[in-house]
């Protein structure tokens, strides 16, 4: 029996001894972001570093974690629920023949560059150590953008179904002194509130189980600062992460008692069980990472050029500045209205006229929020004139056209419900419970995919002259039922309902690659990467009021460009918030993203609108440094001071636009705003933007960058809503 223990325990050794002599590193990077990984054929796949780029990381390959094996596993790539793991895992399934363990161990991998030169795929494969069930772990490097992306692969090739209980996209452990957790939380008309958590051992967790219009309460991204407690702009060293899903997810963070931070990103696993039939493939969302030792803004400025580069459709092309007719007209219009609108529009120097809702539904008419989604047929009532009269109209004064449509949704009142009550998400025991009056159509059905893109074609088909798709979807989904999955694959809809509506968009985006579209889900609700793989910005919010607007597009900056963050000057009281704040103050806030306007131009003032077209004037002369330039935020909107300011550097640095805000009284208080980012020994000429006649010691002057990084600039501000926004161009002024 000695001998016999003996010889297993040298096979083991020598076993051992072999996967260690077959070791390798895996080394994925970009410019300044390394991440490494150990491998042996037989052995778990395990993540030694991701952060700072290491130029020859060769040495790591005898790195000792000194780890006990009896008390945690090493810190693996992709951690499962079984053998020795003791974190909540990353992939949680139940084998055929009941077996709840999965073990992954390295086969081989490889990598590729890809045609754009600037990207390298590494696809690791594993397989599980007695199950015929195999997860490939995939990861894209963005080398200028500093951007590693991550995904996973997991394929069923047992004799039956496997059961999938959590299927993260990706794992990350990290290792530091102390982790700062900054993330977005808030509701409708409060999204994108900015909250700083030091974390503590165990979990905390970042999710969305509503289905559809995810984001106002939490948002699939995050910011960690490494080794300190202080959330800082410009320095120290910060993870971020966000998730491309437009569906529920969660975001895990556990601090063990290794003091690692075990970071899962990926689909919700709660009430999400897949059942995976043998011979399918199942593939994660991109969870999508960068590493900076800039701070927040280094962290953030990678992400916005990954965003504009690869995660945003026509990440290049900016929105035109635009009138949407919502808050100015609601449901209350004709085509008298309209053209009146687009007369004033274009009178304003804007570029596009947006009918909002209320222009469809025959049997039902559109009035109000009651009746008439889902019937996307022109109301003949209050617009005999069809909509090919509108845009032309549009056209003809020289504005381009776009309209609303919401058709993932419908009334109960409608033609549709009455058609279709089988496309209706419901339980058929089960009253369907209402949000604003509507429900929402199954899109994880093909029938309804198909419904939902003819609602895109017929309504582009209403004129040549469509430009621009606002996309609504105002609910979410709750008390799921799908009539088209099968009984005991009823959980199945929250993941088809997100691949149904790519499927869609994948169509519109074949058929019209050109037409912008808005992601809008009742303001804020769908503000991520998934959904900004096919759409081209998103409404920011419903709330258009500047002041609150400040921290709703701060907090939307650490991880979105201001490419996609649509921003509309609207009417005093604000109708959402009852803020009054000057006219000024609303445009220098709008400006700072994708400018529009969204009131009754009828009901400004001949001033009013003399200030609105210098606005917009100046807004056409620097927008492109807003759109496709460097972010720096100087301070935040939730500062005691009540000063903050953004700028905006273009990346040849040779023009740059700073806008500068008081949220508060300043009293005798004169704020100073240092600008970053520039080039130090180039000379910028300051031009204020947006005013009547000068009015700063500086307006003319030259001054070069390490003088406006270190002495900064200081506008008079004194008032709640001073505000001013600044155009520095490279060259000798006064
Ligand atoms: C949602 C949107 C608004 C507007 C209305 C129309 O609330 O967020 O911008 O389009 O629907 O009903």
């Amino acid at each position: 029996m000695k001998k016999l223990l003996f010889l297993l325990c040298a096979v083991w050794t020598a076993s051992a001894t072999d996967a260690a002599a077959q070791r390798q590193l895996i080394d994925i990077h970009t410019d300044d972001v390394s991440l490494i990984l150990r491998a042996a054929p037989g052995e778990e796949v395990q993540l030694l570093h991701f952060g700072g780029r290491i130029e020859d990381p060769a040495p790591l390959m005898a790195y000792e974690s000194y780890r006990h094996p009896g008390h945690n596993t090493e810190d693996v790539a992709y951690p499962t629920f079984g053998g020795r793991n003791y974190h909540e895992a990353a992939l949680r399934a139940t084998h055929v023949d009941g077996d709840l363990n999965t073990e992954l161990k390295y086969l081989s991998h490889e990598t590729q560059r890809l045609a754009d030169e600037n990207v390298t795929r590494t696809t690791i494969h594993t397989t599980d150590a007695v199950q015929a069930f195999d997860v490939d772990l995939v990861y894209t490097a963005y080398a200028r953008e500093n951007v590693i992306t991550t995904h996973a692969e997991i394929r069923n090739r047992e004799k039956g179904t496997v059961i999938l209980h959590s299927f993260y996209s990706s794992a990350l452990p990290l290792r530091a002194e102390k982790y700062l957790l900054t993330h977005l939380h808030g509701a409708w008309t409060h999204e994108a509130q900015v909250e700083h958590t030091l974390l503590t051992h165990g979990s905390k967790s970042i999710s969305s189980i509503r289905g559809v219009r995810t984001t106002h309460a939490e948002n699939p991204s995050f910011m960690l600062t490494l080794g300190s407690d202080r959330f800082d702009e410009v320095s120290g060293e910060v993870v971020a992460g966000t998730l491309a899903w437009s569906g529920n997810f969660r975001l895990n963070f556990e601090l063990d008692e290794c003091q690692v931070l075990n970071i899962l990103a990926g689909i919700n696993p709660e009430g999400s069980e897949y059942r995976l039939h043998r011979g399918e493939t199942f593939t994660t969302p991109e969870m999508i990472y960068t590493h900076s030792f800039e701070g927040a803004g280094g962290a953030s400025r990678n992400l916005h050029d990954w965003g504009r580069n690869y995660g945003i459709w026509n990440g290049h092309t900016p929105t035109p500045t635009l009138l949407n007719s919502w808050e100015g007209a609601a449901f209350r219009f004709n085509a008298r209205i309209l053209t009146d609108m687009i007369d004033d529009a274009a009178a304003m120097g804007l570029e596009m006229f947006v009918l909002d809702d209320g222009w469809f539904g025959n049997k039902y008419p559109r009035n109000n929020d009651k009746a008439g989604l889902g019937d996307w047929e022109v109301n003949r009532e209050k617009l005999p004139e069809g909509i090919d009269y509108i845009a032309s109209y549009a056209h003809d004064k020289g504005l381009k056209f776009g309209i609303w449509i919401e058709p993932e949704m419908v009334n109960p009142k409608s033609e549709l419900a009455e058609k279709h009550p089988d496309w209706i998400v419901r339980t058929p025991k089960r009253e369907a419970p209402l949000t604003r009056n509507q429900l929402l159509l199954d899109l994880s059905n093909p029938e309804v995919q198909d419904f939902v893109f003819g609602v895109f074609d017929r309504t582009m088909q209403l004129s040549e002259h469509i430009d621009y798709i606002k996309w609504d979807a105002n609910r979410c989904a709750n008390s799921i039922g799908s009539s088209y999955q099968a009984d005991d694959e009823q959980a199945h809809f929250w993941i088809e309902y997100t691949q149904g509506l790519y499927k869609v968009m994948e169509r519109i985006r074949a058929k019209y690659p050109d037409v912008l579209i808005q992601a809008c889900a009742s303001g804020g609700g769908r503000v991520e990467y998934g959904a900004l793989k096919y759409f081209d910005e998103v409404w920011t919010s419903d709330n258009t009021e500047a002041l609150t607007r400040a921290r709703i597009q701060y907090g939307t900056s650490l991880f979105y460009p201001a490419l996609v963050m649509a921003s509309h000057v609207s009417v005093t009281p604000n109708l959402q918030t009852g803020n009054v704040t000057p006219l000024k103050f609303r445009f220098d806030i709008a400006c700072a993203g994708r400018m529009g306007m969204e009131l009754q131009p009828k009901h400004m003032t001949e001033e009013e609108r003399a200030e609105a077209r210098r606005a917009i004037e100046a807004y056409k002369e620097y927008r492109d440094i807003v759109m496709q330039g460097d972010l720096y935020r100087i301070g935040t909107p939730y500062d005691e001071d009540g000063c903050y300011a953004i700028a905006y550097v273009a990346k040849d640095k040779r023009r740059a636009v700073v806008f500068a805000y008081s949220l508060r009284y300043q009293s005798r208080t004169v704020p100073v705003f240092r600008i970053p980012g520039l080039d130090p020994a180039t000379q910028y000429t300051i031009r204020e933007m947006n005013i009547d006649k000068p009015r700063y010691w500086f307006e003319g002057r030259s001054f070069n960058g390490e003088l406006l990084e270190r002495a900064g600039i200081n506008p008079n501000f004194s008032r709640i809503y001073d505000s001013a926004v600044f155009l520095l161009e490279a060259g000798d002024g006064r």
